[in-house]
């Protein structure tokens, strides 16, 4: 039976993730950060993966199982058994995944992993490309955004509360950065679907964002 799919992109920092677990819990689906699969490849190939020849990075994307276990916000994603470390979190990293994001290798395979949980389980799928690349056919599609100096601050102060701070300017022009490369790539750049409801959330709570989006899937 054809899964229910509920679509989430955005660029760095427009609040995303949060809000993907909170609406996945709402809404009791499993939830899906795809961006943690880039991460998760950037962490295992080394600072210079993006320059490995293509059937290394072929080869190495192969031996990565993805799986999911629990549901709602308690969702984890598993590669080879084993959750995404703290240490993938960092912008660094971000920006790691982000080159790798542009190879169409990447691209590829991951797709046909992402494609493959969503025939697993209904899901709500976080990244940049859910709703344009992986999931056309979703029956909801959600494009977060925000100014770049909000979502920095934002940034700034998850990466604390990770206990790996940095200062706001740093993070401001990697995440410009990071947005323009995601933005320009030629396969699967960062935009938002046609059919995809677009919510600028600099001025708005995430309680506000949670409620706008659970209530459009529920109309
Ligand atoms: O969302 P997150 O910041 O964890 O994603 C890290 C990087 O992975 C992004 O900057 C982007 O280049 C890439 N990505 C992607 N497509 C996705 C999810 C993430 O290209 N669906």
């Amino acid at each position: 039976k054809a899964r229910r799919i509920i679509t989430l992109d955005g660029p760095a920092g427009a609040g995303k993730t949060s809000v993907s677990r909170r609406v996945a819990g709402e809404l009791a689906l499993a939830y899906l950060d795809t961006g943690a699969m880039f991460r998760g490849l950037a962490l295992r190939l080394g600072p210079q993966g993006h320059l490995l020849p293509e059937a290394a990075i072929d080869a190495a994307l192969a031996d990565i199982v993805f799986s999911l276990s629990g549901c709602g916000s308690d969702t984890r994603l598993l590669l080879n058994g084993e959750a995404l470390p703290d240490a993938a979190r960092t912008e660094e990293v971000g920006a790691r995944a982000s080159k790798l994001a542009a190879l169409p290798v990447v691209r590829r395979r991951l797709k046909l992993a992402q494609q493959a949980l969503g025939r697993e389980t209904d899901l709500l799928a976080e990244g940049r490309d859910m709703g344009t690349a992986v999931f056309p056919e979703a029956a909801h599609k959600f494009f977060l955004d925000a100014s770049p100096e909000v979502r920095a601050a934002r940034r700034v102060r998850q990466l604390a509360a990770l206990g790996r701070p940095q200062d706001y300017e740093t993070i401001l022009a990697a995440i410009r950065s990071r947005d323009h490369d995601d933005r320009n790539r030629l396969v699967a750049p960062l935009c938002a679907a046609p059919d995809a409801l677009v919510i600028d959330t600099s001025a708005m709570t995430e309680d506000a964002v949670v409620a706008r989006i659970v209530a459009a899937v529920g109309t």
